[in-house]
């Protein structure tokens, strides 16, 4: 097999606004994160490109990185005028990232509220940039791997720019669809200024009900299209599941591929994680035990043998926050405890404030994302609750299967791929399909039985659970495969 120094490695540039540690927003933050090292460790000469948002260089310093400033800079002409973007590159062992920096990043929030021709440009810049790093970097990518709307645009440069249409043949390209539910649509006007030929603006290009489509053209342009589970890329074919692209997705089927993501397993890993109140491994689960006991004193709560449900994540629609609310009275009669961490929607936030008001003693919450109290969700509950609506992929199962806590979630998407039913031979999970509070409920009432009624079986689905491998270890390979498959 070849190596990362072998001159025969595939070489491969991620493209991605957001990668943990430097800068994030949601999870394609934590794959974009965690995939490129996996597949560099694999033997692809992988790298990263990311822009330089406020802080972004300073927190690659405060991790160890060492910046060496390429003497290049990339030049791209928006607008009829030449915009100069500096890179710095990592050096030494571990990823070589790419960080672009340039006034187009300063002072943004990563993704701006509406998108228009003035706040797509950061993205557009980024894109186009991707393509001029080779000759500034002196390193050529066999594969331009984008993800989500925000890199869409290099794919489209790539069929459509009048300049860098002539680089087609030089670059096979993969477009990771983290969710199809932001598309990066603006009116289609707002395209006009960044050099695309007539054909970018028709139904085969990025025309889109009147409007413009950012996905659409990475669809259509891509070698190939990956999404984040196998299930979910099923589900995007379908009207229901496809949000408008159902269609153009059917008929780029034989170029589709569900891959699951992976989880940074050393990262997430309760026997060493330094951020629990105590460790604990599938084999010795005290230190479990003394999780949740320290979280039950920081909240005032006595041990009274009730089960805690928790959930972590953004309180948002996606995350089935209609249906759980509504279903808490209930789980509180029937004997549970619930924690709920995490911001989002308002009419969200409020209602899970007052429902911490109305039964203290049953329900408590941290609104606002914090590490650390994230970590310590996870590694004290019994259950893990996340009915989403739907679910490309989901990382907050997979955190929570590791660190014992059963997932009750509904079976769509990466969550359908992962979590499987208490009682079957894989059974790690406790699933329901109808979007509802019953159909939650009937789930919730399934793992309810099992904790009260056989402990026997509940401790071995979360030894199942905790040994379940979810790591890059299995996916990367997949990745390889396909960047092989496209390349001579
Ligand atoms: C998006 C999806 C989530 C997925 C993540 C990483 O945030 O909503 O399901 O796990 O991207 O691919």
């Amino acid at each position: 097999m070849a190596t990362k120094h072998d001159p025969r490695a595939i070489k491969v540039l991620h493209v991605s606004p957001e990668a943990v540690p430097f800068c994030k927003v949601g999870g394609l933050a934590d794959v974009a994160g965690s995939l490129p090292p996996s597949l560099r460790n694999s033997g692809a000469d992988c790298r990263l490109l990311l822009p330089a948002w406020d802080g972004v260089l300073d927190t690659a310093r405060k991790n160890g990185l060492k910046l060496v400033r390429v003497p290049r800079s990339v030049d791209v002409a928006i607008r009829w005028k030449v915009h100069k973007g500096t890179l710095w590159m990592s050096s030494g062992e571990g990823l070589p990232v790419y960080f672009l920096e340039s006034p187009f990043f300063e002072g943004k929030q990563i993704y701006p509220q509406q998108l228009d021709s003035e706040s797509v440009l950061p993205f557009v810049f980024l894109s186009l940039a991707a393509l001029e790093l080779a000759d500034a970097a002196e390193w050529y990518a066999d594969v331009m791997h984008c993800h989500d709307w925000g890199t869409a645009p290099l794919i489209s440069a790539l069929l459509w720019h009048r300049y860098y249409r002539f680089m087609f043949s030089q670059y096979k390209t993969v477009f990771t669809i983290h969710n199809l539910a932001h598309q990066g649509l603006l009116p289609l006007h707002s395209l006009r200024d960044w050099g695309l030929v007539d054909d970018a603006f028709t139904l085969n290009g990025l025309e889109f009900y009147g409007g413009a489509n950012l996905m659409k053209g990475a669809i259509t342009g891509a070698s190939a299209v990956t999404t984040v589970s196998p299930a979910y890329s099923r589900e995007i074919q379908t009207e229901n599941g496809g949000v408008g692209l159902g269609g153009l997705l059917r008929s780029h089927n034989s170029k589709i591929h569900g891959i699951l993501n992976g989880l940074d397993t050393e990262y997430w890993n309760p026997a060493t994680d330094s951020l629990l109140f105590h460790n604990y491994s599938p084999d010795d689960l005290a230190g479990k035990a003394q999780c949740r006991n320290t979280l039950f004193d920081q909240l005032g709560w006595k041990e009274d043998g009730r089960p805690l449900f928790t959930s972590v994540g953004r309180m948002v629609d996606q995350k089935g926050f209609d249906i759980l609310l509504p279903s808490i009275q209930r789980m509180v009669e029937w004997g549970c405890r619930l924690y709920l961490v995490g911001s989002g929607q308002h009419e969200y936030e409020t209602a899970v404030r007052e429902a911490v008001d109305k039964w203290p003693d049953a329900v408590a919450s941290f609104v606002g994302y914090d590490e650390e109290v994230a970590h310590k969700a996870y590694a004290a509950g019994d259950f893990f609750l996340m009915p989403s609506k739907f679910e490309p992929c989901g990382l907050s199962q997979l955190i929570s299967l590791r660190y014992g806590a059963l997932p009750v979630v509904r079976s769509v998407g990466g969550l359908a791929d992962t979590v499987f039913e208490y009682g079957s031979p894989e059974g790690n999970g406790f699933l329901f399909s109808e979007y509802s509070a019953e159909g939650l409920l009937s789930a919730v009432g399934r793992s309810l039985d099992v904790f009260r009624n056989d402990a026997t079986g509940y401790r071995s689905a979360q030894k199942k659970a905790m040994q379940s491998d979810f790591s890059w270890d299995r996916s990367a390979p997949l990745y390889l495969d396909l960047y092989r498959s496209l390349l001579p």
